[in-house]
Protein backbone atom coordinates (compact mmCIF):
# COMPACT_ATOMS: atom_id res chain seq x y z
CA UNK A 1 0.00 0.00 0.00
CA UNK A 2 1.03 3.52 -0.53
CA UNK A 3 2.28 5.36 2.46
CA UNK A 4 -0.39 9.04 2.66
CA UNK A 5 1.31 11.60 1.68
CA UNK A 6 0.74 15.58 2.28
CA UNK A 7 0.89 17.03 -1.15
CA UNK A 8 0.83 20.82 -2.18
CA UNK A 9 -2.35 21.22 -4.31
CA UNK A 10 -2.21 25.06 -4.79
CA UNK A 11 -0.75 28.31 -3.95
CA UNK A 12 -1.06 31.92 -4.09
CA UNK A 13 0.69 35.26 -2.95
CA UNK A 14 -0.03 38.52 -1.93
CA UNK A 15 2.62 41.68 -2.04
CA UNK A 16 1.99 45.17 -1.68
CA UNK A 17 2.15 47.55 -4.36
CA UNK A 18 5.06 49.99 -2.92
CA UNK A 19 8.35 49.45 -4.73
CA UNK A 20 11.49 50.24 -2.46
CA UNK A 21 14.29 50.69 -4.59
CA UNK A 22 17.82 50.47 -4.20
CA UNK A 23 17.88 53.82 -5.81
CA UNK A 24 15.27 55.15 -2.76
CA UNK A 25 17.79 53.16 -0.01
CA UNK A 26 20.08 55.53 -1.08
CA UNK A 27 18.42 58.74 -0.40
CA UNK A 28 17.89 57.14 2.92
CA UNK A 29 21.52 55.50 4.07
CA UNK A 30 24.87 55.56 2.84
CA UNK A 31 24.68 52.80 0.80
CA UNK A 32 24.84 51.68 -3.00
CA UNK A 33 23.30 50.14 -5.71
CA UNK A 34 26.36 48.48 -7.00
CA UNK A 35 27.38 47.29 -3.43
CA UNK A 36 23.36 45.85 -2.63
CA UNK A 37 23.21 44.15 -5.91
CA UNK A 38 26.94 42.60 -5.63
CA UNK A 39 26.30 41.59 -1.73
CA UNK A 40 22.75 40.53 -2.20
CA UNK A 41 21.50 40.40 -5.39
CA UNK A 42 18.60 42.74 -4.15
CA UNK A 43 17.24 45.29 -6.87
CA UNK A 44 13.53 46.34 -4.89
CA UNK A 45 11.64 44.86 -2.64
CA UNK A 46 7.79 45.68 -1.12
CA UNK A 47 6.58 47.58 1.64
CA UNK A 48 3.56 47.26 2.99
CA UNK A 49 2.11 51.11 3.81
CA UNK A 50 -1.04 51.83 5.66
CA UNK A 51 -1.82 52.74 8.97
CA UNK A 52 -3.08 49.36 11.71
CA UNK A 53 -1.83 47.16 8.39
CA UNK A 54 -0.74 43.55 9.90
CA UNK A 55 0.64 40.71 8.81
CA UNK A 56 -2.39 39.25 8.36
CA UNK A 57 -3.11 42.41 5.65
CA UNK A 58 -1.18 40.49 3.33
CA UNK A 59 -2.25 36.91 4.17
CA UNK A 60 -5.76 36.96 3.98
CA UNK A 61 -6.05 38.13 0.37
CA UNK A 62 -3.35 35.49 -0.56
CA UNK A 63 -5.35 32.67 1.52
CA UNK A 64 -8.69 34.20 0.07
CA UNK A 65 -6.81 33.92 -3.36
CA UNK A 66 -5.88 30.39 -3.16
CA UNK A 67 -9.29 28.90 -1.87
CA UNK A 68 -10.94 30.52 -4.56
CA UNK A 69 -8.63 29.54 -6.84
CA UNK A 70 -8.66 25.86 -5.66
CA UNK A 71 -12.78 26.05 -5.59
CA UNK A 72 -12.26 24.90 -1.46
CA UNK A 73 -15.06 25.85 0.71
CA UNK A 74 -13.64 27.73 3.62
CA UNK A 75 -15.40 25.35 5.74
CA UNK A 76 -14.00 22.35 4.66
CA UNK A 77 -10.59 23.61 6.32
CA UNK A 78 -9.77 21.55 9.12
CA UNK A 79 -5.90 23.17 10.32
CA UNK A 80 -4.71 26.94 9.49
CA UNK A 81 -0.78 27.53 10.30
CA UNK A 82 0.94 30.65 9.89
CA UNK A 83 4.87 30.72 9.68
CA UNK A 84 5.60 34.51 10.64
CA UNK A 85 8.21 36.65 12.92
CA UNK A 86 6.31 39.40 12.72
CA UNK A 87 2.91 38.81 14.09
CA UNK A 88 0.06 41.15 13.89
CA UNK A 89 -0.07 41.07 17.78
CA UNK A 90 2.18 39.76 21.00
CA UNK A 91 -1.49 37.40 20.82
CA UNK A 92 -3.52 36.09 19.41
CA UNK A 93 -2.37 33.98 16.81
CA UNK A 94 -2.04 35.75 13.27
CA UNK A 95 -3.50 32.48 11.88
CA UNK A 96 -6.77 33.01 14.25
CA UNK A 97 -7.28 36.73 12.60
CA UNK A 98 -6.90 35.00 9.28
CA UNK A 99 -9.19 32.11 9.60
CA UNK A 100 -11.99 34.50 11.06
CA UNK A 101 -11.42 36.95 8.02
CA UNK A 102 -11.23 34.31 5.43
CA UNK A 103 -14.08 32.10 6.65
CA UNK A 104 -12.24 29.38 8.05
CA UNK A 105 -14.51 28.67 10.89
CA UNK A 106 -13.90 24.96 11.61
CA UNK A 107 -10.23 25.06 11.22
CA UNK A 108 -8.06 25.25 14.61
CA UNK A 109 -5.22 27.47 14.12
CA UNK A 110 -1.97 28.18 15.14
CA UNK A 111 1.13 30.60 14.59
CA UNK A 112 4.67 29.00 14.13
CA UNK A 113 7.65 30.84 14.43
CA UNK A 114 11.41 29.60 13.36
CA UNK A 115 12.12 32.80 11.82
CA UNK A 116 12.98 32.09 8.15
CA UNK A 117 12.68 28.48 8.14
CA UNK A 118 9.33 28.39 9.37
CA UNK A 119 7.44 27.82 6.09
CA UNK A 120 9.67 24.50 5.92
CA UNK A 121 8.69 23.76 9.01
CA UNK A 122 5.22 24.78 8.70
CA UNK A 123 5.11 22.13 6.02
CA UNK A 124 6.78 19.41 7.51
CA UNK A 125 3.77 20.01 10.54
CA UNK A 126 1.06 19.91 8.24
CA UNK A 127 2.13 17.07 6.60
CA UNK A 128 2.48 15.16 10.26
CA UNK A 129 -1.59 16.08 10.68
CA UNK A 130 -2.35 14.48 6.82
CA UNK A 131 0.00 11.66 7.39
CA UNK A 132 -1.78 10.60 10.50
CA UNK A 133 -5.01 10.36 8.30
CA UNK A 134 -7.00 12.86 10.47
CA UNK A 135 -6.85 16.22 8.56
CA UNK A 136 -7.60 16.23 4.96
CA UNK A 137 -7.56 20.17 3.59
CA UNK A 138 -4.92 22.24 5.73
CA UNK A 139 -3.66 26.12 4.76
CA UNK A 140 0.15 26.85 5.84
CA UNK A 141 1.11 30.49 5.32
CA UNK A 142 4.42 32.24 5.27
CA UNK A 143 4.09 35.85 5.58
CA UNK A 144 6.13 38.70 7.19
CA UNK A 145 6.05 42.32 7.52
CA UNK A 146 9.48 42.83 7.89
CA UNK A 147 9.46 46.49 7.68
CA UNK A 148 7.70 46.61 10.99
CA UNK A 149 10.61 45.36 12.84
CA UNK A 150 13.65 47.23 10.48
CA UNK A 151 15.65 49.45 11.18
CA UNK A 152 15.96 52.29 8.79
CA UNK A 153 19.30 53.60 9.49
CA UNK A 154 20.52 50.76 9.65
CA UNK A 155 21.97 50.15 6.47
CA UNK A 156 23.26 46.35 6.82
CA UNK A 157 19.58 45.44 7.35
CA UNK A 158 17.60 47.42 5.70
CA UNK A 159 18.51 46.80 1.75
CA UNK A 160 17.83 43.34 2.60
CA UNK A 161 14.40 42.63 3.47
CA UNK A 162 11.14 43.35 2.40
CA UNK A 163 7.07 42.38 3.20
CA UNK A 164 4.97 39.29 1.35
CA UNK A 165 2.33 36.75 1.82
CA UNK A 166 2.17 33.40 0.44
CA UNK A 167 -0.16 30.50 1.58
CA UNK A 168 -0.81 26.42 -0.02
CA UNK A 169 -3.31 24.17 0.70
CA UNK A 170 -2.03 20.89 1.46
CA UNK A 171 -4.10 17.49 1.20
CA UNK A 172 -3.57 13.81 1.16
CA UNK A 173 -1.81 11.97 -1.63
CA UNK A 174 -2.05 8.23 -2.21
CA UNK A 175 -0.26 8.58 -5.45
CA UNK A 176 3.35 9.18 -4.05
CA UNK A 177 3.64 12.73 -4.68
CA UNK A 178 4.02 15.73 -1.98
CA UNK A 179 6.35 15.89 0.76
CA UNK A 180 8.51 12.88 0.77
CA UNK A 181 11.16 13.43 3.11
CA UNK A 182 12.48 16.31 5.56
CA UNK A 183 15.76 17.10 7.81
CA UNK A 184 15.34 19.92 10.22
CA UNK A 185 17.42 21.60 12.63
CA UNK A 186 18.64 23.84 15.30
CA UNK A 187 21.42 25.36 17.12
CA UNK A 188 20.02 27.87 19.72
CA UNK A 189 23.42 29.10 20.36
CA UNK A 190 23.17 31.02 17.09
CA UNK A 191 20.80 33.44 19.15
CA UNK A 192 23.43 36.13 19.74
CA UNK A 193 24.19 36.65 16.05
CA UNK A 194 20.59 37.41 15.21
CA UNK A 195 17.69 38.37 17.16
CA UNK A 196 15.14 41.50 18.02
CA UNK A 197 16.02 42.58 21.51
CA UNK A 198 12.99 43.98 22.90
CA UNK A 199 9.26 43.55 22.59
CA UNK A 200 9.36 40.32 24.49
CA UNK A 201 8.78 39.01 28.32
CA UNK A 202 12.70 39.11 29.00
CA UNK A 203 12.92 43.11 27.55
CA UNK A 204 8.76 44.42 27.41
CA UNK A 205 8.56 47.48 25.60
CA UNK A 206 10.23 50.69 27.30
CA UNK A 207 10.84 54.62 26.83
CA UNK A 208 14.33 52.98 26.97
CA UNK A 209 14.03 50.17 24.94
CA UNK A 210 12.50 52.18 22.20
CA UNK A 211 15.54 54.81 22.16
CA UNK A 212 18.24 51.97 21.91
CA UNK A 213 16.25 51.10 19.02
CA UNK A 214 15.76 47.70 20.78
CA UNK A 215 12.67 46.67 18.69
CA UNK A 216 14.29 45.61 15.50
CA UNK A 217 16.20 42.91 13.83
CA UNK A 218 19.69 42.96 15.04
CA UNK A 219 21.59 41.33 12.51
CA UNK A 220 25.66 40.08 12.27
CA UNK A 221 25.47 39.82 9.07
CA UNK A 222 29.33 38.14 8.16
CA UNK A 223 28.71 35.84 10.96
CA UNK A 224 25.07 34.79 10.23
CA UNK A 225 26.72 34.67 6.05
CA UNK A 226 29.05 31.84 7.67
CA UNK A 227 26.36 29.62 8.91
CA UNK A 228 23.60 30.37 5.99
CA UNK A 229 26.29 29.81 3.16
CA UNK A 230 27.37 26.32 4.80
CA UNK A 231 24.55 25.50 6.45
CA UNK A 232 22.05 25.02 3.35
CA UNK A 233 24.27 23.61 1.04
CA UNK A 234 25.33 20.63 3.53
CA UNK A 235 21.22 19.99 4.44
CA UNK A 236 20.27 19.92 0.75
CA UNK A 237 22.83 17.71 -0.01
CA UNK A 238 22.17 15.59 2.61
CA UNK A 239 18.67 15.28 1.62
CA UNK A 240 19.53 14.89 -2.13
CA UNK A 241 22.27 11.85 -0.89
CA UNK A 242 19.47 10.27 1.68
CA UNK A 243 17.23 10.18 -1.21
CA UNK A 244 19.41 8.79 -3.77
CA UNK A 245 18.94 12.26 -5.91
CA UNK A 246 21.78 13.44 -8.23
CA UNK A 247 21.05 16.91 -9.77
CA UNK A 248 19.88 15.22 -12.69
CA UNK A 249 16.81 14.14 -10.92
CA UNK A 250 15.90 17.79 -8.86
CA UNK A 251 13.51 19.55 -11.25
CA UNK A 252 14.36 22.99 -8.57
CA UNK A 253 15.92 23.89 -5.46
CA UNK A 254 13.50 26.40 -4.21
CA UNK A 255 16.04 28.29 -1.51
CA UNK A 256 14.99 31.08 0.99
CA UNK A 257 15.76 33.91 -0.40
CA UNK A 258 18.25 35.68 1.99
CA UNK A 259 21.03 36.42 -0.32
CA UNK A 260 21.96 35.43 -3.97
CA UNK A 261 25.81 34.12 -2.78
CA UNK A 262 23.98 31.64 -0.46
CA UNK A 263 21.81 30.78 -3.17
CA UNK A 264 24.57 29.96 -5.37
CA UNK A 265 26.97 28.20 -2.81
CA UNK A 266 23.71 25.66 -1.91
CA UNK A 267 22.96 24.72 -5.78
CA UNK A 268 26.44 24.64 -6.55
CA UNK A 269 27.03 21.90 -3.44
CA UNK A 270 24.41 20.24 -5.09
CA UNK A 271 25.57 20.66 -8.90
CA UNK A 272 22.42 21.92 -9.78
CA UNK A 273 22.67 24.69 -12.78
CA UNK A 274 21.64 27.99 -12.84
CA UNK A 275 18.32 27.17 -14.25
CA UNK A 276 17.01 24.85 -12.15
CA UNK A 277 17.15 27.69 -9.37
CA UNK A 278 13.96 29.53 -8.44
CA UNK A 279 15.26 32.93 -7.82
CA UNK A 280 13.65 36.23 -7.42
CA UNK A 281 15.93 37.83 -4.24
CA UNK A 282 15.93 40.67 -6.96
CA UNK A 283 12.41 41.72 -7.07
CA UNK A 284 10.99 41.25 -3.00
CA UNK A 285 14.62 40.68 -1.26
CA UNK A 286 14.24 38.52 1.32
CA UNK A 287 10.83 38.45 3.21
CA UNK A 288 11.56 35.80 5.68
CA UNK A 289 8.37 32.98 5.50
CA UNK A 290 7.25 34.77 2.26
CA UNK A 291 10.17 33.73 0.11
CA UNK A 292 9.44 30.09 -0.64
CA UNK A 293 5.67 30.46 -1.21
CA UNK A 294 6.68 33.45 -3.78
CA UNK A 295 8.84 30.97 -5.54
CA UNK A 296 6.92 28.19 -5.84
CA UNK A 297 4.01 30.63 -7.07
CA UNK A 298 6.33 32.42 -9.51
CA UNK A 299 6.87 28.82 -10.93
CA UNK A 300 3.82 27.05 -10.45
CA UNK A 301 3.33 27.37 -14.34
CA UNK A 302 6.20 25.61 -14.88
CA UNK A 303 5.96 22.75 -12.45
CA UNK A 304 5.28 19.54 -13.94
CA UNK A 305 3.22 16.55 -11.91
CA UNK A 306 6.22 14.42 -10.80
CA UNK A 307 8.64 17.37 -10.60
CA UNK A 308 11.60 16.68 -7.74
CA UNK A 309 11.90 19.50 -5.59
CA UNK A 310 14.36 20.46 -2.99
CA UNK A 311 13.42 23.05 -0.80
CA UNK A 312 15.86 24.68 1.48
CA UNK A 313 16.23 27.52 4.09
CA UNK A 314 18.23 28.93 6.90
CA UNK A 315 17.37 31.50 9.68
CA UNK A 316 17.51 33.17 13.29
CA UNK A 317 17.73 30.83 15.76
CA UNK A 318 19.74 29.47 14.08
CA UNK A 319 16.95 27.58 12.49
CA UNK A 320 17.63 25.27 8.57
CA UNK A 321 16.64 22.48 7.24
CA UNK A 322 15.54 21.24 3.58
CA UNK A 323 12.81 19.34 2.35
CA UNK A 324 12.53 16.85 -0.47
CA UNK A 325 9.28 17.48 -2.33
CA UNK A 326 7.22 15.49 -5.33
CA UNK A 327 4.97 18.10 -6.79
CA UNK A 328 1.55 16.76 -7.30
CA UNK A 329 -0.20 18.74 -10.41
CA UNK A 330 0.46 20.22 -13.72
CA UNK A 331 -1.18 23.56 -13.85
CA UNK A 332 -4.13 23.91 -16.11
CA UNK A 333 -3.58 26.48 -19.45
O1 LIG B 1 17.43 35.20 6.23
C1 LIG B 1 17.89 35.14 7.53
C2 LIG B 1 19.33 34.87 7.62
N1 LIG B 1 20.09 36.00 7.19
C3 LIG B 1 21.04 35.87 6.28
O2 LIG B 1 21.21 34.80 5.74
C4 LIG B 1 21.90 37.06 5.98
C5 LIG B 1 23.34 36.65 5.88
N2 LIG B 1 24.25 37.75 5.74
C6 LIG B 1 24.34 38.49 4.60
O3 LIG B 1 23.58 38.30 3.67
C7 LIG B 1 25.46 39.48 4.48
O4 LIG B 1 26.32 39.32 5.58
C8 LIG B 1 25.01 40.96 4.41
C9 LIG B 1 24.34 41.22 3.08
C10 LIG B 1 24.10 41.27 5.56
C11 LIG B 1 26.25 41.86 4.49
O5 LIG B 1 27.16 41.53 3.47
P1 LIG B 1 28.70 41.23 3.84
O6 LIG B 1 29.36 40.96 2.56
O7 LIG B 1 28.73 40.13 4.86
O8 LIG B 1 29.18 42.59 4.43
P2 LIG B 1 29.79 42.90 5.87
O9 LIG B 1 28.72 42.95 6.90
O10 LIG B 1 30.98 42.02 6.12
O11 LIG B 1 30.32 44.37 5.63
C12 LIG B 1 31.36 44.66 4.68
C13 LIG B 1 31.50 46.17 4.56
C14 LIG B 1 31.56 46.88 5.90
O12 LIG B 1 32.43 47.98 5.77
P3 LIG B 1 33.95 47.89 6.27
O13 LIG B 1 33.86 47.58 7.73
O14 LIG B 1 34.56 46.80 5.47
O15 LIG B 1 34.47 49.26 5.96
C15 LIG B 1 30.16 47.39 6.09
O16 LIG B 1 30.11 48.52 6.94
O17 LIG B 1 30.34 46.71 3.89
C16 LIG B 1 29.77 47.75 4.68
N3 LIG B 1 28.33 47.75 4.47
C17 LIG B 1 27.77 48.45 3.48
N4 LIG B 1 28.25 49.26 2.53
C18 LIG B 1 27.40 49.81 1.66
C19 LIG B 1 27.36 47.10 5.16
N5 LIG B 1 26.17 47.37 4.63
C20 LIG B 1 26.38 48.21 3.59
C21 LIG B 1 25.52 48.81 2.66
N6 LIG B 1 26.08 49.60 1.72
N7 LIG B 1 24.19 48.64 2.68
Amino acid sequence: MTKTRAAITGINTWVPEYRLTNAELETMVDTNDEWIQSRTGVQERRILKGKDQGTSAMAIPAVKGLLEKTGTDPKDIELVICATVTPDMQFPATANIISDKCGMVNAFSFDLNAACSGFIDALTTASMYIESGRYKKVVVIGADKMSSIIDYTDRATCIIFGDAAGAVLMEPNDEGYGLIDHRLYTDGSGMVHLHQKAGGSRRPATHETVDAREHYVYQEGAAVFKFAVTKMAEVSEEVMERNNLTADDVAYLVPHQANKRIIDATASRMGVSEDKVMLNIMRYGNTTNGTIPLCLHEWESKLKKGDNLIISAFGGGFTWGALYLKWAYDTPE
